[in-house]
């Protein structure tokens, strides 16, 4: 006879009169004098157990649980006597009458309670009662429920599950790597995968066609909320494809996942934009569409501005000038906006001018600012027809470097669209398409790529790519879901010539591309098929799914903001003879 007939949590009225074996933790104990009810709790949810002391040895056991205690117990299901229901709880018409009652494990007191706000560190040193919670639980299974759909619909769909190596060579993701001293090579290391890209694209050189594995991918980079330095990807690579067949494909993925575990329909096709569009009107390239927040810009109608602050940039083209409207946002006051400067300070921009518009129709006389003064009547004329200012609305000014306007422009855009409850509920999916291929990179005085360096370029031959990398679109993909990149992906090159001509334009010698990625360069001279592919964070993907906060509360182990396990304390010390075995000095 196996130990329990019923989850605890899925016991109802229907069940009443049936013996029941239950088993579970102890959610919560009441002694009414002569009655001793217990919560007793699983993964399913709760029931009520009844403990008479007409049942002695029942009664007995029942008077040395504590929360938390594992429990087994015996019973007859019946319906709670009248006026007892609880209808707070699934289970709340019934109860259990104890026949037995086994102690199968004590718990000491703890460190937290169940509904208590508990500090993270404590939480995830004790993440075994942290998950207990319902809510963790949940969060668990609403993760796996999205794994099993999208491998559903990948197997429907001739995908192969293939694993790559962890042990491996540095890959191509831009971050810093984890490294693994080899033993048997004193002085040499593995890295782990950022990403398995490599190996996708060499399995489509394989002849495989249809790849995708839930994979494993690890970062050293700084953490926040939706980053990890271990984090989970659903990698997917197609052979024979154009963007347009791995983005249809993959937005009918997400559109199934979310039908299936949510009964959410997403909109088909999804939105597309471009990113010189998104930039221009969200300053960001996973513009978060639910916002309804937009830009306006103003290099055209200030570049003869006296004001120096807004001609300047206006007249330079790495640089920006441009607005954001707040409608009915001019009840923002002195203090608040004040506030706001220093919060897009602290981002770099050198000020935040704002004009409030009390009456647009008259002009200068309808607006309140300090700049104003600054502006002559055409400037503000063309401020209030390009950004179609109305009554009390209210303008933030960003000018200067693009990369901080466009930092500061899009970090208030967040943060008002949230604290004046503009966000529209719901799901606003979106793909961002033609990214420049390249970005030069001041500090470094180099260019780099702004997704990885095998990422076709939309430059028909190599040679025009090198005379005009700025100029160079990819044929790259991001899927941005409510304000978040979750995921993102290209055409890949396939021919020769052209991957050596990014190498190059890249800086990397023909040495050094040879001795990085000669492997994979020598694959491409053995018949390639033009290929693509994607990546998803699935972290993300379900985070924004469970409407958590962080991908550290959809990760059963998660690591701290600083890349720490409290539960198990790595990263940790190792001994002198282990270092001396992997040939590495102790520090
Ligand atoms: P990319 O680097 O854009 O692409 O990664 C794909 C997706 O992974 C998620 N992601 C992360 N999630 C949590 N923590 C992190 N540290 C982290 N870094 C990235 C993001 C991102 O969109 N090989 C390419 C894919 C391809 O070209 O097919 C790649 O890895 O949601
Ligand atoms: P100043 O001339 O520095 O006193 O600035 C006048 C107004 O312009 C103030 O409201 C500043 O916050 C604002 N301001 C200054 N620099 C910038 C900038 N780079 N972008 C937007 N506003 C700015």
């Amino acid at each position: 006879m196996s130990m329990r007939s019923h989850y605890c949590g899925e016991l109802r009225g229907g069940h009443a009169g049936q013996a029941v074996r239950l088993c579970g933790w102890v959610n919560g104990v009441r002694d009414h004098g002569g009655v001793v009810f217990i919560d007793l709790r699983d993964r399913e949810g709760m029931v009520q157990l009844v403990c008479n002391p007409e049942s002695a040895d029942v009664f007995a056991a029942a008077e040395k649980v504590r929360a938390e205690y594992v429990l087994r117990a015996s019973g007859t299901l019946r319906v709670r006597p009248q006026g007892t229901a609880n209808p707070d709880l699934p289970t709340g018409e019934v109860e259990v009458v104890a026949e037995t009652l086994e102690i199968l494990s004590a718990a000491i007191d703890l460190p937290f309670h169940q509904g208590e706000n508990a500090g993270e560190e404590l939480r995830l040193q004790y993440r075994y009662l942290d998950l207990r919670r319902p809510e963790m639980l949940s969060r668990l299974r609403l993760r796996h429920q999205v794994f099993a759909a999208i491998r559903s619909f990948l197997d429907q769909r001739g995908f192969v599950d293939v694993e790559t190596p962890l042990l491996t060579r540095a890959t191509p993701e831009g971050a810093r790597d984890f490294l693994s001293p080899a033993r048997s090579r004193p002085g040499r290391f593995y890295a782990l995968p950022q990403s398995p890209q490599l190996f996708k694209q060499l399995l489509m050189m394989s002849g495989l066609d249809r790849y995708y594995q839930i994979a494993r991918c690890f970062r050293d980079e700084d953490l926040r909320a939706d980053r990890q330095p271990e984090f989970t990807q659903l990698d997917v690579e197609l052979s024979f494809v154009d963007e347009d067949e791995v983005t249809g494909l993959m937005e009918a993925l997400v559109r199934e996942v979310f039908a299936k575990v949510l009964d959410v329909e997403l909109p088909d096709p999804f939105p597309r934009m471009t990113y010189a569009e998104a930039m221009l009107r969200y300053a960001s390239d996973a513009p978060d569409l639910r916002n309804p927040l937009e830009l306006a810009e103003l290099g055209d109608a200030l570049r003869d501005a006296e004001f120096k602050v807004f001609s300047a940039p206006a007249n330079d083209a790495g640089s920006r000038v441009a607005a954001l409207k707040i409608p009915g946002g001019a009840d923002l006051t002195r203090r608040e906006l004040d506030e706001l400067t220093q919060f897009v300070q602290a981002m770099g921009a050198k000020g935040m001018a704002w004009i409030k518009a009390a009456d647009p129709s008259k002009g200068r006389e309808g607006m309140q600012s300090p700049i104003l003064k600054f502006l002559g009547d055409a400037e503000i004329a063309a401020v209030a027809s390009e950004t179609g200012v109305a009554a009390g609305d209210l303008l933030l000014f960003g000018a200067g470097p693009a990369a901080i306007v466009n930092r500061a422009l899009a970090a208030l855009r967040d943060r008002l669209g949230r604290e004046r409850n503009l966000i529209a509920p719901g799901w606003a999916p979106l793909w961002v398409t033609d990214f420049p291929a390249f970005e030069f990179d001041e500090d470094e005085k180099r260019w780099k790529a702004l997704h990885h360096p095998f990422t076709a370029p939309s430059a028909a031959a190599p040679g025009k790519l090198l005379e005009q990398p700025g100029a160079a679109l990819s044929r790259a993909y991001d899927m941005v879901l409510n304000g978040h990149e979750i995921g993102g992906g290209s055409v890949r090159i396939h021919q020769r010539e052209m991957q050596a001509a990014v190498f190059q334009l890249l800086g990397l010698s023909a040495e050094e591309a040879n001795e990085k990625f000669g492997f994979f360069l020598k694959a491409l001279d053995y018949g390639v098929p033009p290929h693509g592919g994607i990546a998803f964070g699935l972290d993300r993907w379900v985070m924004l799914m469970a409407e958590a906060e962080s991908i550290r509360e959809v990760i059963a182990f998660p690591k701290t903001q600083s890349g720490a396990c409290p539960l198990t304390g790595a990263p940790a010390a190792v001994d002198a003879r282990q270092l001396r075995e992997l040939g590495i000095r102790p520090i």
